[in-house]
């Protein structure tokens, strides 16, 4: 029996970030913004607003949407680059918060990639058997981990979560496959250095701003289109399909160019291509779930539609996912 997406949800926090605020405080400018990655606005949630509490807005939608109690959930994923603490993980604090506390709950680190990852877990453990409802919510408050001063990463990320909730499939809905990529060798082109135990927050880790975002924009730019277009085709090759049978493409949203050459590469036109990074910014991990999520509120993917998740991100990490809505 397959594993489906039963219901999703997704929350992004109110204030909005123009490029034209950033003008004001960064040298940049909303045409250099715009034409170099798509972006033309992204959210900021406030500092008291934690990644668990948009984690636990978008996981109610999805609950709702689903059809079900949250007492029927038995595991909580959460994908997250921007957890509340190192530990405990806000998949445990995103549990409690939901009153689901004695609820297994995790976090997965996979950058960008983390949802993909999360839901590829979550297939394996409804096929077990065991469990008969799944929780995967990938959140993100990039804002409080990107160097305001540093105008070629602060322009390009925002504040949002996305969530969904698994079980077997009722119908022919369900995930047809997947593949995941990771690379630790290729790890210091996006990293977060300081704050683990490697480097830990002193004052000469602050002082260097090593507790921010550091990223190789143009080398993450080469690999990303290189990727995310390899494990793609590999897939599809995989389960016997061609580009041509995919309803939607949607693509983990960084960067406008980024996502135009990925669909290039699978020669799949822009118009079977869910796009929302101009609104969002690159929200990480909360990014293909928020991106899903609207796109079928705004009634462009449909029941039945055949779609391909793809993503990159930190780690590096890279993966793909076939699945029937
Ligand atoms: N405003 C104005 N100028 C800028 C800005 C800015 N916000 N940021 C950088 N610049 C300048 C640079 O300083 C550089 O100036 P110089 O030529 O005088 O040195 C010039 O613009 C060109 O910089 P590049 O880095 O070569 O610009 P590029 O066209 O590569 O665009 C960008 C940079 C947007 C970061 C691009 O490389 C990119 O999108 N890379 C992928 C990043 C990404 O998607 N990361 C996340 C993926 S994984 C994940 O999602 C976590």
């Amino acid at each position: 029996m397959k594993v489906a997406i039963k219901g999703m949800g997704f929350y992004v926090p109110e204030e909005v970030v123009t490029n034209f605020d950033l003008e004001k405080i960064l040298d940049t400018s909303d045409a250099w913004i715009v034409e170099r990655t798509g972006i033309r606005e992204r959210r900021r949630a406030k500092d008291t607003e934690l990644t668990s509490d948009l984690a636990v807005n978008a996981s109610k939608m999805a609950i709702k949407n689903a059809g079900i109690d949250p007492t029927d959930i038995d595991f909580i994923i959460c994908a997250t680059a921007s957890p509340d603490y190192l530990f405990p993980s806000t998949g445990c604090i995103v549990g409690t918060k939901l009153g689901l506390g004695g609820v297994p709950a995790v976090d997965i680190a996979a950058g960008c990639t983390g949802f993909i990852y999360a839901l590829s877990i979550a297939h394996g453990l409804l096929a077990t058997g065991n469990l008969k409802n799944v929780l995967v919510v990938g959140a993100e408050e990039l804002f409080k981990i990107v160097d305001p001063e540093d105008r070629s990463t602060y322009v390009l990320f925002g504040d949002g979560a996305g969530a969904a909730i698994l079980g077997l499939s009722e119908d022919d809905s369900g995930i047809l496959g997947w593949e995941l990529r990771a690379d630790g060798g290729y790890g210091e082109l996006l990293m977060l250095p300081a704050r683990g135990v490697a480097l830990p927050l002193n004052q000469e880790t602050i002082e260097k701003k090593l507790h921010y975002v550091k990223m190789k924009g143009n080398e993450i730019f080469k690999l990303a289109v290189r990727c995310m277009g390899d494990v793609s085709l590999s897939l599809l090759k995989k389960l016997g399909m061609n580009s041509s049978q995919l309803d939607w493409i949607v693509p983990h949203q960084a960067n406008i160019r980024i996502i135009q050459a990925l669909a290039k590469r699978l020669d799949v036109p822009m118009e079977r291509v869910i796009v929302n990074v101009d609104k969002y910014g690159n929200t990480s991990a909360a990014s293909i779930p928020i991106a899903i999520c609207e796109a079928i509120e705004e009634g462009k993917i449909k029941k039945g539609d055949v779609v391909l998740l793809v993503a990159f991100g930190a780690g590096l990490t890279w993966g793909a996912m076939v699945l029937r809505i």
